[in-house]
């Protein structure tokens, strides 16, 4: 099995760096969008382009493998079943909007699963040449240099990534935004990136100490959750119970505390499942 998912990983890095190329050739070009669920939910044809260019490469070097990619559940309208089996979940483009407006907080993410437990987390933002990897219990690295998550323990002294998300519901909206109200007032600042992949990575960085979203996908966050957790750090559901990476909400943070103090001022939101 070491074996195997040393071959696995290797794999992972290789494509991130060919899914990074595509990106980069398509990021500094026009490009064609279309709105899925909501008008803020967009797809372009780079998303779709990349999706299906690392699914063939995974299904030909892999063929036992399962997988679950943004766009194929998007285009399908299928629940994600998840097995046992070695799974790949892909986010071709994590920061669709930041690609579309040529913001480069833009993230290839890949997260490997066997057993339902993430084993293997490979993020890339292409335009900024970071590629952040991780391997369950040896540590979360970006372009190979070791990260840990702040030891900042309290809510009052820390800065948290919270995001608007890509839901117009109004309810859903302005339970976001007093939730933001009630974090805010309780720590040192919001910031957000636009993708969940780069906030968990910020946070695995030590840079925040936490990140909160209701409405993420199981794509957005595998990889992350992995790269937070092999740098010290913790993912819980928004309640602080144990996550449901299927579930669609995540407080992902460097310490329980924090995320104990960030969950009794949220109202919770039901977003459904993947
Ligand atoms: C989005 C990003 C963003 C988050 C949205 C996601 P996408 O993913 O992760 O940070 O706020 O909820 O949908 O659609 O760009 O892959």
């Amino acid at each position: 099995l070491e074996h195997e998912l040393e071959d696995i990983y290797n794999t992972a890095v290789e494509l991130a760096r060919k899914a990074g190329e595509a990106i980069r050739e398509a990021f500094y070009k026009e490009k064609n969008v279309e709105i899925k669920q909501s008008a803020a939910d967009l797809v372009t044809e780079t998303d779709q382009a990349v999706e299906k260019m690392i699914q063939d490469l995974i299904m030909k070097k892999y063929p036992h493998h399962k997988f679950i990619g943004e766009e194929t559940v998007s285009a399908d309208g299928s629940a994600c079943s998840l097995t046992d089996d070695f799974t790949w979940i892909i986010d071709p483009v994590d920061g669709t909007t930041n690609f579309v407006h040529s913001i480069p907080e833009v993230a290839f993410s890949c997260g490997i699963l066997v057993n339902k437990q993430v084993v293997i987390g490979v993020i890339y933002v292409p335009i900024l040449d970071q590629m952040y990897t991780a391997k369950k219990g040896q540590g979360s690295f970006v372009n190979g240099k070791k990260l840990s998550v702040s030891s900042v323990k309290e809510l009052k002294s820390a800065a948290i990534i919270m995001e608007g998300g890509s839901s117009r519901d109004p309810d859903v909206l302005s339970t976001k935004i007093n939730n933001i109200h009630s974090v805010l007032k309780s720590c040192h600042g919001i910031r957000a990136y636009g993708s969940a992949a780069i906030n968990l990575c910020k946070v695995a960085s030590g840079m925040y100490e936490a990140y909160v979203e209701f409405g993420i996908h199981c794509w957005d966050i595998v990889a992350g959750m992995l790269i937070l957790q092999e740098a010290g750090g913790v993912n819980k559901d928004t309640t602080g119970e144990e996550i449901d990476i299927m579930r669609r909400r995540i407080i992902g943070a460097n310490c329980e505390n924090i995320i104990t103090e960030i969950a009794s001022k949220l109202t919770q939101i039901d977003v459904g499942r993947d």
